[in-house]
């Protein structure tokens, strides 16, 4: 059996190992860490499509806002939800 690759990264300031090729929203949905925002309503929102079209999956990964469904994960990297980024600011 083939030796499987790790990437180590922050989610949410805790440091998580998830294998190699893992989407950045399945890191967070494996964490625990849902929703993933909430609307201007206050609403939970989450990840719909799971294929870049809803957008709903946005979080901020090294200061940008991506879709976390189609985001790798990379070793260093630091993952917020856009929850916890809005209510800092
Ligand atoms: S879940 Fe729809 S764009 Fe990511």
């Amino acid at each position: 059996m083939p030796e499987q690759t790790l990437a180590v990264l922050t989610l949410e300031g805790v440091r998580v190992t998830v294998p190699a090729g893992t989407t950045v929203l399945a890191a967070l949905q494996n964490a625990g860490l849902s929703p993933l925002r909430r609307s201007l309503s206050g609403e939970a929102r989450g990840a719909l499509c799971g294929m870049g079209s809803c957008s709903e999956c946005r979080a901020v990964v090294d200061s940008q806002t991506v879709r976390t469904c189609l985001t790798p994960v990379r070793d260093g990297q630091n993952v917020r939800r856009l929850m916890e980024v809005n209510r800092e600011s």
